[in-house]
């Protein structure tokens, strides 16, 4: 029998209801949406997996927090209280408060972005991607070699310096604006990146003077990895792991609605004057005076407790098996995933699991829909939907490297009880995975396509296959 780490490190004082609608009920409700999930309403949602984002559960510490609020438009003391936190925990000299990730990516790429200039990533996310092209950039990545293996081995999120150091070599370090570390790695499974090579990474970025930026929504369990599985960590707590990991880069954009365990938030901090001064410019233009930059008061009360709480060894302990634990029930259910589990999801391999639907028929697409109608679970696509389309660069048409299906477990709101009726359903879709079909898109936006495209599914009457 499976060993069980101790059961969640929290008792639940608040519940909210939710509900499973008839599944004929379902299968309206998918169509009206045009088969795309995000356009779903929420109460129509029995289990949402759509995102670890913003849909944690926060503490009783963090409700008390939010009465002390100081909503002032300039120096409100809850903004000392947060760049303090934010200081002492990144270590960094200036600290810009946003309203969320993408909104750090928009500042950033606008401030330092010229156009036709490259952007590497270990992996970058879908807002990360669009937001560099948006400005003009070119978005690249540069995933190790070990992250298309198909062993459980450790820190599949690092980056392939190799190749990395040889692009800057032949491109000149001139043509790239920045490095980003995407900590953990959402894209490739929520994978970390280990402490050695954050370092390398750094190295070679101060060689060639480029500036090396985290985005680093997931830090926190990133550094748990670090401690869990790195030699010579495990005697370091979290806050000192993160300590060293951040004094390797020149700055940070942070979506906080990951492990701020915030329902808002972001911010960007650094050590650049200058870039500090430009950044804060735009800030007031398109977010908000310095001292809230687009959030309230109360949003920065609830981070300066969650930043704190997020590198709680016992909480992050619990957080990433409960992970693991759901893993290993999708992957007896007989669907592949991607091993080993990282930090916020499981990743489900859609493209092994439905070998007769080709790239552009969407076979995650359609692993998502067969979640929904089967058990009012939603989840989402992360393969040539998210990823596809036109290449910038080449003009061709691109598909992503794996056609995944992202479960992202919201933090502190499930219990293991509900991720085992989860495992259930799949069991069921197994049992028809080769009557599912593809699905088209019919309608497409130029910008983040699988947020509000339409869909048809191609053959109508898969969607119906009854389990
Ligand atoms: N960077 C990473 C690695 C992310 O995972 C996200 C968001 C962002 C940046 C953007 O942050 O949403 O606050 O604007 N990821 C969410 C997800 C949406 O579902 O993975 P944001």
């Amino acid at each position: 029998m499976r060993k069980r780490q101790p059961a969640e490190p929290y008792r639940i004082k608040s519940v909210e209801p939710i509900k499973l609608l008839p599944r004929e009920e379902r299968v309206r409700r998918l169509r009206r949406a045009n088969y795309n999930i995000f356009k779903l309403d929420a109460v129509d949602i029995y289990i949402d997996l759509l995102t670890d984002s913003g849909t944690g559960a926060m503490s009783a510490r963090q409700w008390a927090a939010l009465m002390m609020g100081d909503e002032t438009y300039a120096g409100a003391s809850s903004f000392r209280k947060f760049e303090k936190t934010v200081r002492e925990i990144f270590g960094k000299r200036f600290v810009i408060p946003c309203h969320q990730g993408r909104s750090a990516e928009n500042l950033v790429f606008s401030t330092i972005l010229k156009k036709g200039m490259y952007v590497l990533n270990n992996t970058h996310f879908d807002t990360t991607r669009g937001n560099t092209l948006h400005k003009g950039g070119i978005p690249l990545d540069f995933p190790c070699p070990e992250v298309d293996s198909d062993d459980p081995l450790p820190f599949k999120g690092n980056m392939d310096v190799l190749r990395l150091e040889e692009f800057i070599a032949h491109h000149g370090a001139d043509e790239v604006a920045m490095v980003i570390m995407t900590i953990t790695n959402n894209s490739v499974g929520g994978q970390p990146v280990s402490m050695a090579n954050i370092h390398e990474v750094s190295r070679l970025c101060r060689r060639f003077r480029i500036p090396f930026f985290f985005d680093c929504a997931r830090f926190a369990e990133n550094a748990f990895f670090i401690k869990r599985d790195e030699p010579g960590y495990r005697d370091k707590s979290i806050a000192e792991i993160t300590s060293e990991m951040f004094s390797c880069c020149d700055g940070a954009m942070m979506s906080a609605k990951k492990d701020g365990l915030a329902n808002i938030g972001g911010f960007i901090t650094l050590n650049d004057e200058d870039l500090y001064q430009r950044l804060t410019e735009l800030l007031i233009l398109v977010e908000g005076f310095p001292t809230y930059g687009g959030l309230a008061g109360r949003d920065l009360e609830v981070l300066s407790v969650g930043l704190y709480e997020v590198m709680d060894y016992d909480y992050l302990d619990f957080r990433i098996d409960q992970v693991k634990y759901f893993g290993e029930k999708i992957k007896a259910a007989g669907i592949p995933i991607v091993e080993p589990t990282g930090g916020h999801a499981v990743f489900c391999d859609a493209g092994k699991l439905l070998p007769q639907i080709p790239p552009d028929q969407y076979p995650g697409q359609s692993l998502t829909a067969a979640f929904y109608i089967e058990g009012g679970v939603r989840v989402v696509e992360i393969g040539s939907l998210m990823f596809g389309g036109v290449d910038p660069v080449t003009g061709k048409k691109m598909h992503a490297r794996r056609e995944m299906v992202r479960m992202a477990l919201p933090r502190r709101v499930y219990t293991n009880s509900h991720l085992d009726y989860i495992a259930e359903a799949a069991e069921r879709i197994v049992a028809c995975k080769d009557d599912l079909k593809g699905y088209e898109i019919v309608r497409e936006p130029v910008f983040l396509r699988h947020f509000t495209c339409d869909l048809k599914a191609l053959n109508e009457e898969s969607v119906l296959v009854d389990t």
